[in-house]
């Protein structure tokens, strides 16, 4: 068994013993990074140095940086996904290279963690039309040991890492993967089997792409490189998933007092990861607001306390759930010792607001019961349009009167409400998708981009109120109360250009709407599409070898394959159309 505080104790050693300094981690809150809202990645709070400013504590450096991903939140409840993690890092700033970056890893995994070769496996950049294959990665790898058959040579989309923003370091990497099975490893290393799970990542930032796309070699390159402390720790001492590990066992302890979690183990996850989350951003200066990084905080707390109230009792204990979430991250983190009080604060606040916004719910409920002495799901329905108070809760109230919610009858109501606005609005989204010339074709893939990039970066209530597209441009009008700044626009365009580099693939599959609404896609449920039981068709922007999707929207298409092939995303104009409604106009250069 290795503890957390071992595990990172022991990677800063081994690295300081190399010549590197510890620097500790920057705040969860960027400082001068509008792109992003949190620091993603040990690199985040080094950009300035990778791009070639002096770090005054020179050129080796090594730090555990807390991290913040929100863009996985559906993915949360699984073995590996967290919002907040901690990237265990190293860098060499226009220092050391290739041969000693891995020759470190290897020794690091080898030597220090004692992690059998027979176990490793890694992958190298294969080449493309703007870089060629990393040849000299694959050999350094070859010398150290690791089998020609456990070498596998991928594409940009496994093996590239960067820029940050729109330009700026980037390079191939090659990425470290551990066989967590009990079975022995296979002779041959296959990068989608998930027993081979990924551990670490080591960028060589040896180009800087430029504002028109093309890749410049960098005179000094950087080494920065990312090891994820949880997935570590878990697969080092044998649990199945990161929430088996020491980091959230006394959370879960304190959660299973008081609720059933430990009968619906996906429920107590979502709770334990968004309120570690939401810690460690309210001690990083944020409040729940509904703007930007509060906004996000908001989103976490409110989904794990919806999440609590179904597993557990009275919401008032919810934040003892924070409070063992603050006295587990205290041994990393001693300022949450005096941030305490003003977190559980927080996060009682919030909670108290959510709670009413609910009883508001609650109270209309109660008056169809007393008006009708039952609640049908006609009622249930309305009171989910009407009041956005959900079904599961309406049926825990009505089962408190001996009374089952019909779904038949809801289902049925909801079919109704969605003929009834698909007949109002047929002609609003007839046009657009009729034509399928290239260039519509790719505004439309495009939209989709622009869409899940206004909720990465206004939030979730941001949704589409109409869509139309020449081959000109796309006109996209959507839900959100104010005007964008000027920063926001900028932050939304950077979003879509960084995922059309990433070249993703666009697939579809035909899902029943229940199904669609599990996976998280978004789109016009209630509006143009069909209908419960029916399949719709549910198109897929991201990483299909992993199941990582950055869009997931109910469509009829037709889009590009690869968001590769649509060049670069330019917001013309971002205006007004009516209340509460924005609307955008945007091409593709
Ligand atoms: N910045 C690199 C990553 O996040 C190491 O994977």
């Amino acid at each position: 068994m290795i503890t957390a505080q071992e595990l990172r104790e022991t990677y800063l050693s081994f690295f300081e013993a190399q010549g590197h300094k510890r620097i500790s981690s920057a705040s969860l809150i960027p400082e001068n990074d509008p792109t992003v809202l949190f620091t993603t990645a040990g690199m985040h709070p080094l950009v300035p140095y990778l791009l070639g400013e002096l770090h005054p504590q020179g050129r080796r450096l090594t730090s555990v940086q807390k991290c913040v991903r929100t863009g996985d939140i559906d993915e949360v409840g699984d073995d590996t996904h967290l919002t907040f993690f901690e990237m265990l890092g190293n860098w060499s700033l226009q220092d050391y290279f290739k041969q000693e970056a891995i020759e470190w890893s290897f020794l690091f995994l080898t030597r220090e963690l004692g992690i059998s070769i027979d176990r490793l496996a890694v992958s190298v950049f294969a080449g493309d039309e703007n870089a060629p294959f990393d040849e000299e990665a694959y050999r350094l790898w070859l010398h150290q040991g690791i089998s020609e058959k456990r070498i596998a040579k991928l594409g940009k989309k496994d093996n590239w890492w960067g820029p940050a923003g729109q330009t700026g370091p980037c390079g191939p990497d090659t990425e470290m993967f551990y066989w967590v099975s009990d079975e022995p490893a296979p002779e041959v290393f296959d990068p989608k089997d998930r027993r081979w799970v990924e551990i670490w990542n080591d960028v060589f930032m040896q180009y800087n792409k430029r504002e028109d796309g093309t890749f410049e070699k960098l005179e000094k390159p950087n080494v920065d490189t990312g090891m994820g402390l949880e997935r570590t720790l878990a697969v080092l001492n044998g649990k199945q998933s990161v929430f088996d590990t020491e980091l959230f066992e006394p959370i879960f302890q304190k959660l299973h007092l008081h609720s059933d979690a430990i009968q619906r183990p996906r429920y107590g996850r979502i709770i334990v990861d968004h309120v570690r989350a939401a810690v460690m951003i309210i001690a990083d200066g944020m409040i729940p607001s509904n703007k930007d990084q509060g906004y996000v905080l908001r989103r976490l707390l409110r989904r794990a306390l919806r999440t609590y109230k179904q597993v557990a009792g009275d919401p008032a204990f919810f934040v003892s759930i924070a409070e063992s979430a603050v006295e587990t991250l205290r041994e990393s983190y001693p300022a949450l010792l005096q941030q305490k009080t003003t977190i559980l604060e927080e996060i009682n606040k919030e909670q108290e607001r959510f709670s009413q916004s609910l009883e508001k719910g609650e109270r209309e409920v109660l008056k169809r019961w007393e008006r009708n002495k039952s609640i049908s799901g006609v009622d249930a329905f309305n009171l989910y349009q009407t009041y956005g108070f959900p079904l599961e809760l309406t049926e825990e109230i009505a089962r408190e009167y001996g009374q089952e919610i019909d779904h038949d009858s809801f289902a049925a109501e909801f079919k109704k409400h969605q003929e009834l606005s698909r007949v109002g609005s047929g002609q609003k989204f007839a046009g657009g998708l009729a034509d399928t010339s290239e260039a519509t074709v790719k505004l439309h893939t495009a939209t989709h981009m622009l869409h899940q990039a206004l909720r990465s970066i206004l939030g979730s209530h941001v949704e589409q109120k109409g869509s139309n597209i020449t081959p000109e441009r796309l006109r996209f009008d959507f839900s959100h109360p104010e005007k964008m700044t000027q920063e926001q626009v900028q932050a939304v365009e950077a979003l879509v250009n960084e995922n059309i580099k990433k070249d993703l693939s666009v697939q579809f599959q035909l899902l029943t709407l229940a199904e669609a609404k599990a996976r998280g896609a978004i789109g016009l449920f209630e509006d143009k599409y069909a209908t419960l039981g029916d399949k719709i068709k549910v198109y897929f922007i991201g990483d299909e070898a992993t199941g990582e999707y950055y869009s997931k929207e109910v469509c009829g298409g037709p889009h590009v394959e690869r968001t590769g092939l649509l060049g670069r995303f330019k917001i013309l104009k971002e205006e007004a159309v009516a209340g509460g409604v924005r609307r955008i106009k945007a091409n593709l250069e």
